[in-house]
């Protein structure tokens, strides 16, 4: 059986839109939030055409599996993934299936909470000029996807451009409370920690890992999305290398044909080829059975 794929829920959610990202939609359920999961693909800021089927389903399934794994470790905003619950608010339960989570609504706090185990991407950019990763000085020598001594903790603040700020964690203690980035730092650490163990021992690194946290009743609230691909690098063990840019786990096959189609990452790009889609799916769904040795198509 295959899903049709859902590019916006927007026509079979009856509830206001709060919020419409580049892949996930927030309606208002008065008491709770409700988070739709669309089969929407992003690269470089753009949303690309067309949805990758599975996609959504995958990153729902995923997130919710984590909420349910680690919630013992820190309480998180996940209340239930049952679109039956949704009565009249789903038009089209059939096609919202597996692609919802209703939840607690948090006040936000404005920081990501980022956790890196390993050194690549914008931590890498900033280790090669400075030495060091939002004020964290590290040994040196390191290379390009070295892993690190220890997790470090790199949060950046959350602004209305969609471009986040890295900070040191002074600058987070300031913005939010001692008290209050301290526990988030620690609760990070954990998460991270536990999780990149689990990887390990499936194969798996879990090179760098993004989190949200807000509060709810004055506690402090995991939300938005966990060990995601699309909030955590995800590498293969035997894929590992120093100094290159490692296959992503997910998107590989839309970045390889980007890079050789000559886009220029300052307009929408031409719609991806079949064959990219069905390989990025085909990603997706492995990425999905070797994590929770669950099968979903
Ligand atoms: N339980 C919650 N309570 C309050 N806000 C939440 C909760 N869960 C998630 N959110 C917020 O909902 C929004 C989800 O949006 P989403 O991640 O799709 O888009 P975005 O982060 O604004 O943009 P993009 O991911 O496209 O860069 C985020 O702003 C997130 O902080
Ligand atoms: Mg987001």
């Amino acid at each position: 059986m295959t899903r049709q794929t859902l590019a916006t829920a927007v026509d079979l959610v009856d509830a206001p839109l709060v919020h419409k990202g580049k892949v996930r939609e927030l309606y208002d359920l008065g008491e709770h939030y409700l988070i739709v999961v669309t089969d929407r693909i992003s690269a470089f800021d753009w949303v690309l055409e067309p949805p990758v089927p599975y996609k959504g389903i995958v990153l729902n399934k995923l997130s919710a599996f984590w909420f349910g794994q680690t919630s013992a470790i820190q309480p998180n905003h996940l209340i239930h993934t049952d679109v039956s619950r949704l009565g009249g608010v789903a038009k089209d339960p059939e096609r919202l299936k597996d692609r919802i989570m209703v939840v607690r609504k948090a006040r936000r706090i404005d920081i990501e909470c980022v956790v890196r185990g390993h050194i690549t991407g914008g931590g890498w950019r900033q280790y090669e000029k400075t030495q060091a990763v939002n004020g964290i000085p590290l040994p040196p020598g390191l290379r390009k996807n070295a892993k690190l001594p220890e997790p470090i903790f790199t949060p950046a603040a959350k602004n209305d451009t969609g471009h986040d700020e890295d900070i040191p964690f002074d600058e987070m203690a300031r913005r939010i409370g001692a008290e209050l980035a301290e526990e988030l730092r620690e609760r990070s650490l954990r998460l991270f920690d536990w999780a990149a163990r689990y990887c390990e021992e499936r194969g798996l690194i879990l090179a760098d890992s993004k989190f949200e946290f807000g509060l709810a009743d004055g506690a402090i609230v995991l939300i938005d999305e966990i060990f995601t691909p699309d909030s955590s690098r995800f590498w293969a063990k035997d894929k590992w290398a120093p100094d290159i840019e490692i296959d992503s786990m997910d998107k590989e096959p839309v970045r390889t044909y980007l890079a050789g189609s000559g886009w220029d990452k300052n307009s929408k790009p031409d719609p991806l080829p079949v064959h990219v889609v069905e390989e990025t799916t085909r990603r997706y769904l492995d990425l999905y059975e070797r994590l929770t040795g669950g099968k979903l198509a």
